[in-house]
């Protein structure tokens, strides 16, 4: 179902072929910020695993498109791999450049929350890089994240450290009630 979005866009689910688009807005945000600790951009081939992965756990990946362009795109993943954990996801938010500055990333990331507290879970997990990337802090805070700490100096890129900030927001009723487990 596609969702209203700001700067002409709409919100909808990821296809295979948003790819290329994907892969080449990561990539100017790789190469060029500290939002991402990786250094070398991932070709299509190895975006379209990870897109797989996150897609084949029943997890949302959502786009914003406006045309046929791809302005932007935010997804969720296992916060981590232990099983005590799988009532929390981890957020990430991508808008190509020039694109930036307009609610892109908080329609992205507002509808990715209601996703996420729809399936169940109940803690959302941004880890931010730097303690500089005022925008997604930004972002972060204006869709109920508040900062949980910082690790200072976990990366080196660009010839510089940079510090992971842990922002966090509780989905639905959060630690109030125990999950539904379907496990239970
Ligand atoms: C972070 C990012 C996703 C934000 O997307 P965006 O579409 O530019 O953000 P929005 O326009 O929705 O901004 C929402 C809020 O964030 C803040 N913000 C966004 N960009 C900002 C900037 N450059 N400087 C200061 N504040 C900023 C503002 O408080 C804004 O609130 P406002 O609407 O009241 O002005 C985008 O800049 C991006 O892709 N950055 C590089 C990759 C990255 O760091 N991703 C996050 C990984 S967790």
């Amino acid at each position: 179902m596609n969702a209203p979005a700001p700067a002409g866009a709409v919100l909808r689910p990821v296809a295979d072929t948003d790819i290329p688009a994907i892969t080449r807005i990561y990539a100017h945000h790789v190469r060029t910020g500290f939002g991402s600790f990786e250094e070398s951009p991932p070709d299509a081939a190895e975006m379209t695993r990870r897109l797989h992965d996150i897609t084949r756990r029943g997890l949302p990946w959502l786009v914003a498109v406006r045309g046929d362009g791809v302005i932007g795109y935010a997804y969720a993943a296992p916060f981590r791999g232990r099983s005590a954990y799988r009532f929390t996801v981890e957020d990430s938010i991508y808008v190509a450049d020039g694109e930036g500055g307009r609610g892109v990333g908080s329609a992205l990331l507002a509808e990715l929350v209601a996703r996420c507290t729809a399936l169940g879970f109940r803690q959302m997990v941004a880890v931010i890089g730097d303690s500089r990337n005022v925008g997604s802090i930004g972002v972060h805070a204006g869709q109920g994240f508040r900062v949980a700490g910082v690790l200072p100096a976990v990366g080196f890129k660009h010839g510089r450290w940079f510090d992971s900030v842990m922002m966090v927001r509780a989905l639905g009723d959060g630690d109030g009630t125990p999950p539904r487990d379907p496990r239970a």
